[in-house]
């Protein structure tokens, strides 16, 4: 379970392929006189620095990674760019680059980044017309050449998209899924690390829903050193921290003039691919399949679940406040919405 499959070689894709290589050359530190460190059982596990949460990876021997791009020689040329710095790092991972759909046969994991990235100005859901037509392309093919493997999916729009892929290949619902919201917690924990000037080891932020305007950062699950955010801060800051992660990615944007954010994304994504390598069953926030959690069926959506080898292990349903409730609800509404116009 280490063979990987990137297809898209721009800047999510690369990226990820060097957090993947860079991190398996660092081994775990000591945790220190011999003691081991509890793992956390709060709700949502923190994602696990790159360089201890590898441990797998070393010991299921070297990274194996193919790049898939529809621009020619642009995965061979980054596959072979990623092998010096590999190289570098003294690793002995197989790297290769490739425009042939058919390499992904004897792939265990497929991350999907293929696909636009945002422009300033554009909305994630400006991207659902263009992305949408790349994504039902691909799907054919992951069908064809990677039957019931996992699919982590990367591009945007990610909960449409995760709902096409997942309905146009037609594999089991908790083998495909989508990096969007633990990426958002991170946006939001950063934030409120910097408001509070607390470590950002201490704190849980939790957002659910969409990875989009109608995204839910849920202050009531949101806890620094283990007390919730509520009692340390106002109504006010709050708010404004909240609005301040569903905005992030469009300030990125913003500031980048062309492309969109991918260090944040990449990190992101690599924490999850590392929790289904080692079989960690983690609580992490992803968009995952719903079937009547939260009351909501039949829809991809952004909520805590238990990721391991098998994919999602588990949906995990947290306490919600009623306006959380409905903002999730509402969320799920609109994605459908825009599923229902997709035609799929
Ligand atoms: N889910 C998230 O949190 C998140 C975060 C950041 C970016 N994204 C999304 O990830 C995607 C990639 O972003 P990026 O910054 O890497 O963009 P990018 O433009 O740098 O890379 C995209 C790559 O996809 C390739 N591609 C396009 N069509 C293809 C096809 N049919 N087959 C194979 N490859 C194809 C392009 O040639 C390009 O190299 C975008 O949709 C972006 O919005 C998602």
């Amino acid at each position: 379970m280490r063979k990987i499959a990137i297809i898209g070689a721009g800047n999510v894709g690369g990226q990820i392929a060097a957090f993947l290589i860079h991190s398996a050359a660092f081994k775990p530190r000591p945790l220190g006189r011999g003691k081991v460190t509890p793992l956390s059982v709060s709700i949502l596990s923190k994602p696990q620095s790159l360089d201890r949460g590898v441990e797998g990876l070393i010991k299921e021997g070297p990274v194996d990674l193919l790049l898939l791009d529809v621009v020619k020689g642009l995965a061979k040329g980054k596959a072979l760019d990623l092998e010096d710095c590999a190289s570098v790092l003294r690793q002995d991972c197989v790297i290769n680059g490739s425009e042939d759909f058919s390499l992904l046969k004897d792939r265990d994991i497929v991350v999907l980044t293929a696909g636009l990235a945002r422009k300033p100005g554009m909305s994630r859901d400006d991207l659902l017309k263009k992305n949408s037509e790349i994504i039902k392309d691909i799907s054919l093919k992951i069908k064809e050449y990677a039957s019931g493997k996992i699919v982590l999916v990367i591009t945007n729009p990610v909960d449409l998209m995760t709902c096409l892929t997942a309905r146009i290949t037609g594999f089991p619902k908790n083998k495909v899924f989508g990096m969007g919201v633990s990426l958002d917690s991170a946006r939001f924990a950063n934030l409120i690390r910097q408001e509070l000037k607390v470590p950002v080891t201490g704190i849980e932020a939790v957002v659910i829903g969409s990875h989009g305007q109608a995204m839910v950062p849920a202050p009531n699950q949101t806890q620094v050193s283990g007390v919730r955010i509520e009692r340390l801060v106002g109504e006010g800051i709050i708010a404004k921290l909240a609005r301040e992660t569903v905005e992030r990615g469009a300030s990125i944007v913003a500031h980048l003039g062309s492309g969109s954010a991918y260090y944040g994304p990449a990190a992101a994504a690599c924490d999850i691919i590392k929790a289904i390598i080692k079989d960690e069953k983690r609580v992490i926030g992803i968009c995952a399949y719903l079937d009547g959690q939260y009351t909501i069926k039949d829809l991809y959506l952004g909520v805590p679940a238990r990721v391991g080898k098998q994919g999602v292990e588990e949906v995990i349903e947290i306490e919600l406040s009623e306006n959380e409730k409905k903002q999730l609800v509402s969320s799920a509404e609109s994605i459908r919405g825009q599923l229902d116009n997709l035609n799929v």
